[in-house]
């Protein structure tokens, strides 16, 4: 980088855009396209190279694993309903991406913090079963003393998430397994052994933690990787109430209820 350029106010190594040519890390936009999967260029984009073949279908599995999860969610609730009082497209499912916070979604990158924490310059040593499960303990030990919540853990529907279920067969045929999986998975373990009565699985968003800090990103991008895959479920959902639905949804009255005081004199 030059001397001149390198004292601009707003810097990127992300992308150029100079003379009509389109560089993404260096390579030439044109060339990507077609060639290279939107999950491999995502990948290029946020870690600065092309990935392997394995990063790539791993990458695409995680963003098909939570693209869309019906309309229940508060974010299908939050872009439909913002959608539905007479905004765009883009008002509604900026909303739905608002609703996206540690019990929806965001949960990714506070379960992949407290992995990448807990193995911090352990990553790459190989760890046996049992150092793994005490450091498991440690976790889980401390959330029931301190009646923490493991952002990760637990899900509203599922004692099992089919979602991880799947994620962890794909992450084992594509040789991802190494000590955040290992430890996502300890940690459920001892969470059935010492409560079993809260059935609290390793839900989606801690399985994509364990796998993104397997794949060596930041924690921080966590909840980055559901906003990218989620976007077009919302998409989706908005565009369904914008075809199907009148204007100004509300609440049918059997779904709601005043418990307040009754009425009474000023
Ligand atoms: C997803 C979630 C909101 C579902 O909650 P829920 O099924 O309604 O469970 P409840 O809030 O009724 O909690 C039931 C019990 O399990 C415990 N519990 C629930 N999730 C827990 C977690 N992640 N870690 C530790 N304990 C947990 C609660 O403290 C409660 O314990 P108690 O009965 O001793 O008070 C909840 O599990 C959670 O907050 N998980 C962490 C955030 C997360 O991973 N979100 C992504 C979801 S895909």
């Amino acid at each position: 980088m030059s001397e001149t350029n390198s004292q601009k106010e707003w810097r990127t190594a992300i992308t150029s855009n100079q003379d009509g040519k389109i560089l993404i890390r260096g390579y030439n936009l044109d060339n990507l396209i077609g060639n290279k999967s939107y999950a491999e260029v995502c990948f290029l984009l946020l870690r600065g190279e092309i990935p392997t073949a394995n990063e790539a279908k791993m990458l695409d599995a995680i963003f098909v694993s939570c693209i869309d999860a019906g309309i229940a969610p508060p974010s299908s609730i939050a872009a439909r309903t913002v959608f539905s009082g007479g905004n765009s497209l883009n008002a509604a499912v900026a909303a739905g991406i608002l609703t996206l916070g540690d019990a929806h979604g965001g949960a990714i990158e506070k379960s992949a913090k407290m992995f990448q924490d807990y193995l911090k310059g352990k990553e790459k040593e190989n760890l046996n079963e049992a150092e793994i499960k005490k450091i498991a303990q440690d976790i889980v030990d401390d959330a029931i003393k301190n009646k923490k919540r493991l952002a990760g853990y637990g899900h509203k529907l599922h004692t099992v998430d089919p979602r991880t279920k799947r994620l962890l067969e794909v992450a084992k045929n594509l040789n991802f397994g190494g000590n955040f999986i290992k430890l996502a998975v300890a940690i459920a373990d001892e969470f059935r052994a010492k409560k079993p009565e809260q059935k609290l699985p390793l839900n989606v968003d801690g399985c994509i933690a364990a796998i993104i800090s397997d794949m060596g990103f930041d924690y921080r991008l966590g909840k980055g990787f559901f906003i990218i895959a989620r976007s077009c479920g919302l998409v989706g959902q908005v565009f369904e109430e914008w075809m199907r639905e009148k204007p100004f949804r509300r609440l049918a009255p059997n779904l709601h209820e005043y418990d307040g005081v009754p009425e009474r004199s000023l």
